[in-house]
């Protein structure tokens, strides 16, 4: 045996053996190439890893004895859109809205309630070499991601406290991967926490998964090293109970938690009105959806399968049951996933003690690039070669006794950031930074402010009639400007001054502006224009 550098033989002898049990030995196949330091980064990864159980993820993958890919099959026939009931809607039931918002805002108060990122994603799609939360999508502000969530928090807070009259926190804790931890630590570190209290900031980590052949054998990146990948966004009850985050919560006090995804640049963090419905519902586990309208848009479909609520995932449901229509002409399957989602901690606690260990993987097949085997080549595949397994977030909801299902307006509180502006013309930077400044715009409009051209003649603000909407809303804006110039008024306003539109009368009612409009702490700003 060659010498293990700073493991010793009986370690690596011990190490070989488990590989060689479990089939995955080829890959210590390049170990006599390696040098001292490759061979403790390799040996290190692999002391960590747990062959068999890997190797038993991949057989229920792939739907041995009923795995997933067995409970797929025949999906659509079994798939039923969500009961009325369970349903909630912001626009729908407006009267009820003020209510909710308030129980919303007294948990809030209470510090019973916490906001729970997940950022272990590698954002592929969009391309960038570091956490889609550090992008700057090219807002007036250049703000990213990450500060517009903890200011929306900050201003929560601040809601809370004003309306009850106690200082509240909510804890912020954040998923990271192997891939994003340390950027995304440094990237707080670096901006003061956005003005929160550093305590109350708790980043934790998801585990990781090699990338494996169709045969399941595990992949090499490199000689000495394995192609890892985070584990699913469903890996954050394996990571809650691994690092304590369940009793950090319990010592905090906290009760409701709302999970969500980075990369919607509208996202209402620990949205009072979602937390109040759940809770008026008695609900311990919810989720907001918005229209899905296009068949083929990525989104999953909130729904029944076999009487048990869950996602389908817009990579798992037919075309075919994609675009069924109900008697109404809108999509039979229509409550699109935006990954926002709401938990009790007595229902996170189950899952995490119980529940976890029968969530199963889903099986992405894709183009890895990996080491050959026999000659050792390194090989950029043209098409799929291999499969990612993961964990889905919304896998749980088949646990939960009362689940409830709020939907937003998609013009209000989703716009994702998938894709570089180079790639196509959806969800991409330009739309995550239109859809914020609409939405803004809107606000100032509902206010009761105005904005008036480069010769000081007022904007109109609905100078058409679109989809039969009474009020302005950003959809209407959206609609006239693409007539107009393609470009949306651009007007931004800080979370720090509003979280929801709420408190702009002081600041704009009756008064014209031109743009760029920007609202923060400081006052008002109308920007010389930049050709934004
Ligand atoms: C996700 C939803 C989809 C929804 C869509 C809305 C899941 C599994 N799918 O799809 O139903 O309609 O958003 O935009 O939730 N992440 C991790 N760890 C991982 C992988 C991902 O934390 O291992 C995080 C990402 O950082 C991101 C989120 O999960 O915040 C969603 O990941 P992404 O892969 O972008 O999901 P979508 O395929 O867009």
């Amino acid at each position: 045996m060659e010498a293990a550098g700073a493991v010793g033989d009986a370690a690596m002898a011990e190490l070989r053996e488990r590989l060689a049990a479990g089939g995955q030995d080829h890959v210590l196949r390049f170990w006599p190439e390696l040098d001292g330091a490759a061979r403790r980064a390799l040996a290190a990864e692999l002391c960590h890893m747990d062959v068999a159980e890997i190797n038993r993820f991949f057989r229920r993958a792939r739907g041995d004895g009923g795995g997933a890919a067995a409970v797929a099959a025949g999906l659509d026939a079994r798939m039923e859109p969500v009961p009325r009931d369970v349903l909630g809607s912001a626009s729908r039931d407006r009267g009820l809205v003020p209510g909710w918002e308030s129980r919303g805002l007294a948990e809030i108060a209470g510090s019973r309630v916490a906001a729970l990122l997940l950022a272990g994603g590698q954002g592929t799609r969009l391309g960038v070499p570091y956490p889609k939360g550090m992008c700057d999508v090219g807002l007036p502000s250049r703000k990213t991601l990450f500060h517009l969530q903890a200011q929306r928090l900050r201003r929560l807070q601040q809601m809370a406290e004003e309306q009850h009259g106690t200082a509240c926190h909510i804890p912020w804790y954040i998923m990271t991967s192997g891939r994003t931890m340390e950027s995304t630590k440094e990237f707080f570190q670096k901006h003061r926490y956005f003005g929160l209290k550093k305590e109350n900031v708790i980043f934790f980590q998801q585990g990781m998964l090699p990338a494996l052949g169709f045969d399941g054998k595990i992949l090499l990146e490199e000689k000495g090293k394995i192609a890892m990948a985070p584990d699913g966004n469903g890996g954050l009850y394996r990571a809650l109970g691994l690092h304590g985050i369940m009793d950090d919560m319990e010592r905090r006090g906290v009760q409701s938690v709302h999970v969500y995804c980075v990369d919607n640049i509208l996202v209402k963090v620990a949205d009072p009105r979602f937390i109040g419905f759940c809770l008026e519902k008695g609900a311990d586990c919810g989720a907001k959806v918005v229209e899905k309208t296009n068949p083929t848009e990525p989104v999953g479909v909130v729904c029944r399968v076999d009487g048990v609520y869950q996602v389908v995932e817009y990579s798992e449901i037919s075309l075919a049951t994609a675009q069924q229509r109900g008697p109404d002409g809108r999509l039979l399957f229509n409550a699109g996933n935006i990954a926002n989602h709401y938990f009790t901690t007595a229902f996170l606690k189950d899952v995490v003690n119980t529940y976890e260990p029968q969530l199963q993987h889903h099986v992405a097949e894709k183009k890895i690039p990996h080491v050959d085997i026999t000659t050792g080549q390194l090989i950029q595949p043209e098409k799929p070669n291999g499969i990612k397994m993961e964990k889905f977030v919304f896998d749980i909801f088949q646990f939960s006794k009362k689940f409830v299902v709020y939907e937003v307006l998609r013009e209000d509180e989703f716009s994702p950031l998938k894709n570089a502006d180079s790639q196509n013309g959806k969800d991409n930077p330009t739309t995550a930074r239109h859809a914020l400044m609409s939405l803004h715009h809107c606000w100032v409009l509902n206010a009761g402010g105005h904005f008036v051209d480069e010769n000081g003649t007022r904007i109109p603000a609905i100078p058409r009639i679109t989809n039969g909407r009474s009020a302005a809303s950003p959809a209407d804006v959206n609609d006239n400007l693409k007539d107009a110039s393609d470009l949306p008024i651009q007007c931004e306003i800080s979370p720090l001054v509003s979280y929801g539109g709420e408190g702009l009368e002081k600041y704009v009612k009756d008064r014209e502006f031109r743009t760029p409009l920007i609202i923060d702490e400081d006052g008002i700003h109308e920007l010389v224009k930049n050709g934004m």
